[in-house]
């Protein structure tokens, strides 16, 4: 989730690059960079921290002359955000400078096979791997585009990049696969962007790349090569008439829509590097030195608690591991019992809610193991746990949680699956069939998002009178219940209470009557048949009923709604949207502030 802009032109292009990093700022910033040929030269800048710590390492003598460029700001998703890991990345023998978002999953194969051929690295990071692997090519190919074409055929895994050349001044390469890369058209000048709004201010003329395109560009000409091949591709201008505010949040209206529609990219990274498909197994090298807990013990609050209840269900049944979740308001202020082999899970987004981390701290003044699932590297919690899992969901800015804990849940289910299969829990088919599962989530995921926002959009408007709702689920779907709630209270006002559904008839079914709807997941699986006894008692008392669904469940109600069929766990990742987009719907058709609901704060730093 970091910020790429290249620029090639008549203007001093430092100027250009700094103006596109500071409009790409929204994004997050932990450090930033940039590189432009001068002299025969490549000028490499970078600097940790916010953008002035860069503008104030830029040495003016240098840089009024360059007229084209490439920049970074990194929103770190592993690998400590300091200058070391900053962007550009020059190869071995600073002929090539280049800006990378993205995961090369197969980074420490070809950082290997490099390595053989004599190749050095100066950091950590993928992108040098991919930077020196062109060069690599180069010195095979003889030319440049071929060098970069064999690159990429080589690299697993998802990018955007933009790259410069000592010996080429002027032109700019570019490529991408499952990263977002946008082009911008001027006079005389080009750009290349990861968003839009880094050139906004100088061309709404642009061309969106898709995967396996490689661009070329100069100030005068650009063209789109397949990237394999090498062929020409035509592609067709578009002329942009979103504002700044709009093309910030990539044309959607609100944050929250555009996170929740970042979602299938959010599994797509967090399953990045962490499934072996050739081995049919699970690597979380962060915790291969943690034992397999006996106990586990999940802290959290929000949002991230309700991921740690889902968590419970699967952990338990995958990994056969006892699970304890507790809201860390509570447990902070209750006598820690100490129990052998615990190990406690602090689940946070932000890494800075104040209540988890006093939960933190005191677990580990009493001597236990902290992992963290966290999203914000270099986060308090990230620092102070023992080891840290980092969800990889980019910056969350809408207030109210949505692609977090969508990525919460990934890795709580890589969790389950990587302890299950330590302990032998699992046969290698199962393995292979979750492992496939996880893999079509995403692309399943990308198509079925339009359509549920239409759903969302319609039934909405016929409960939008309502002044309570309840959300109903059972096992695995209750967290999911308690969610829903959450989220229809926190951006809509409209009170909202998750239940198991089997606890209505334990009192709250007292409350219905056909002003008081009721919001149920239903999904085809063991339990429907609960479920449906559970909405019988609610039509008897004329309660009116939403049921999320899958085809062939012969519910009856009001407004079904049905999402695709798939199988235990992974319908979560159906669910799940469903209920941020009615909860969105339902805000916007109030006309509620969506991205910023009154009272809450995006980061509760305090008790
Ligand atoms: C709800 C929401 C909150 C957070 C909670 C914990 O949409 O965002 O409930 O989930 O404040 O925040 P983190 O995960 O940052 O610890």
């Amino acid at each position: 989730m970091c910020g790429i802009i290249a620029y090639s032109g008549h203007r001093p292009a430092v100027p250009v690059i700094i103006q596109g990093l500071k409009s790409l700022e929204y994004r997050g910033y932990d450090s930033s960079g940039l590189a432009f040929v001068h002299l025969n030269r490549i000028h490499l800048f970078r600097a940790s921290g916010k953008l002035e710590a860069l503008e104030a390492r830029l040495d003016s003598g240098h840089v009024i002359h360059a007229t084209s460029g490439i920049g970074h700001t990194r929103w770190a998703t592993h690998g400590l955000p300091n200058e070391q890991n900053a962007h550009p990345h020059l190869d071995v023998n600073s002929d090539l400078a280049l800006v990378h978002n993205g995961i090369i999953e197969n980074f420490q194969e070809l950082k290997d096979m490099l390595s053989g051929q004599g190749c050095t690295f100066r950091s950590e990071t993928d992108t040098e791997v991919l930077v020196c692997l062109i060069s690599f090519g180069l010195s095979q190919k003889g030319d440049l585009r071929q060098a970069v074409s064999w690159a990429l055929s080589q690299v697993e895994g998802s990018y955007a990049f933009a790259m410069i050349s000592r010996h080429h001044p002027g032109t700019v390469w570019a490529a991408r696969q499952a990263s977002p890369l946008i082009f911008g058209l001027g006079t005389g000048e080009n750009f290349i962007a990861s968003d839009i709004p880094a050139f906004l201010p100088f061309t709404r003329d642009v061309v969106f790349l898709e995967d396996n395109e490689l661009v070329e560009m100069t100030p005068e000409k650009w063209t789109v090569f397949n990237a394999r091949t090498l062929e020409p591709i035509e592609k067709k201008t578009q002329t942009i008439s979103w504002d700044v505010q709009a093309a910030r949040k990539g044309g959607y209206k609100h944050f929250m829509l555009k996170e929740i529609f970042e979602q299938p990219k959010v599994i797509r990274d967090c399953l990045a590097g962490r499934i072996q498909r050739h081995k049919n197994s699970i690597s979380l090298p962060e915790i291969k030195d943690l034992p397999i807990p006996s106990r586990l013990h999940i802290i959290a609050c929000g949002t991230s608690y309700h991921a740690g209840l889902w968590g419970k269900y699967l952990l338990e049944a995958l990994a056969g591991i006892p699970v304890d979740v507790e809201i860390a308001s509570e447990f902070r202020y209750k006598p820690l019992v100490p129990e052998k082999d615990k190990v406690y899970l602090t689940i946070s987004q932000s890494g800075e809610t104040a209540d988890t981390l006093a939960a933190l701290r005191l677990v580990r003044e009493h001597g236990f193991p902290v992992l963290g699932l966290c999203n914000v590297v270099g986060s308090s919690l990230a620092r102070e746990a023992d080891h840290v899992i980092y969800t990889q969901a980019g910056p969350e800015i809408s207030v109210a949680s949505t692609k977090a804990m969508c990525s919460q849940l990934v890795l709580i289910f890589l969790l389950a699956l990587y302890w299950a299969e330590k302990k032998r829990l699992l046969t290698g088919k199962d393995l292979e069939n979750a492992i496939t599962t996880l893999l079509s989530l995403p692309e399943a995921l990308e198509l079925e998002l339009p359509d549920m926002r239409d759903r969302a959009a319609s039934i909405c408007k016929e409960y939008s009178n309502a002044q309570s709702f309840f959300f109903l689920g059972r096992g695995l779907f209750y967290p999911l219940a308690l969610e829903g709630a959450l989220k229809l209270k926190e951006i809509s006002y409209i009170h909202a209470e998750g239940y198991a559904a089997g606890e209505l008839k334990h009192g709250p079914i007292a409350l219905i009557d056909p002003e008081f709807p009721t919001f149920a997941i239903a999904p085809c699986d063991g339990l429907l048949g609960k479920v449906k006894s559970n909405l019988k008692e609610i039509q008897a008392r004329k309660g009116r009923i939403i049921a999320l669904t899958q085809p062939g469940s012969g519910l009856m109600v009001d407004n079904e709604w049905k999402i695709p069929g798939q199988e235990g766990p992974a319908s979560t990742f159906f669910i799940l949207p469903a209920l941020q987009l009615f909860a969105y719907e339902t805000a916007v058709y109030l006309g509620k502030d969506v991205d910023q609901p009154r009272n809450l704060a995006k980061s509760v730093t305090v008790e």
